[in-house]
């Protein structure tokens, strides 16, 4: 269960592998008033992830996981996020998939964001999949991480307008936007309805 105690923020950890815009966000978040949340530690498996440059422009503690040894990786990950008091991971365009034993350590307290109308399009390269099925929606989903791909419990999702003009880059762009707005609601209301 997660449990913000007597109002103090609950110490999150953002899990990334590329640009950053999601945990860009989630910061700016954290650091208003009225969020629950305080990112205390960003995690990467790639060391070369442009989201390592505004970790360390806003101070906040980063660790490289190369996960060539998953399980020793995931053993080392547990142990410095208990160290941490790490209460929610968020993970934010993280390309690795964590065993079911680090997911069970961390049950109903890790949250991912997916860049489609879940439980369509699950898995990598949803945009050119939608955009090749001529859909007339696409979207993003927040949801709970479970031990199946992309399958867990939906806290919230958010639908887009497919123009016939869109490309992969414009959609793309077009639900970035939209998972700004998503992940900071998403996370208020997982928080609010324990
Ligand atoms: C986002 O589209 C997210 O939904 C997906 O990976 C992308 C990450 O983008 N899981 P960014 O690194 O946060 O900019």
């Amino acid at each position: 269960m997660i449990k913000s105690i007597g109002g103090k923020k609950l110490d999150t950890a953002v899990f990334i592998s590329g640009n950053g815009s999601n945990l860009k966000n989630l910061v700016k978040f954290s650091l208003s008033k009225k969020s629950p949340i305080n990112i205390k530690f960003v995690l990467s498996n790639n060391k070369k992830a442009k989201g390592l440059n505004f970790s360390k422009k806003y101070k906040i503690e980063s660790k490289i996981f190369l996960f060539s040894n998953r399980s020793k990786s995931e053993n080392q990950i547990l142990k410095h996020l208990k160290s941490r008091k790490i209460k929610l991971i968020c993970l934010a365009g993280f390309m690795k998939i964590l065993s079911k034993k680090f997911i069970k350590r961390f049950q109903g307290k890790i949250l991912n964001i997916h860049p489609a109308l879940l439980p369509k399009y699950k898995g990598l390269n949803t945009h050119e999949r939608v955009i090749l099925n001529n859909e007339k929606y696409s979207g993003c989903t927040v949801h709970i991480v479970n031990s199946k791909l992309d399958s867990g419990k939906i806290i919230l999702q958010e639908r887009v307008k497919i123009n016939k003009k869109d490309t992969v880059q414009s959609l793309r762009k077009k639900i970035l936007k939209k998972e700004h707005i998503l992940y900071p609601k998403a996370i208020k209301k997982l928080i609010s309805s324990l």
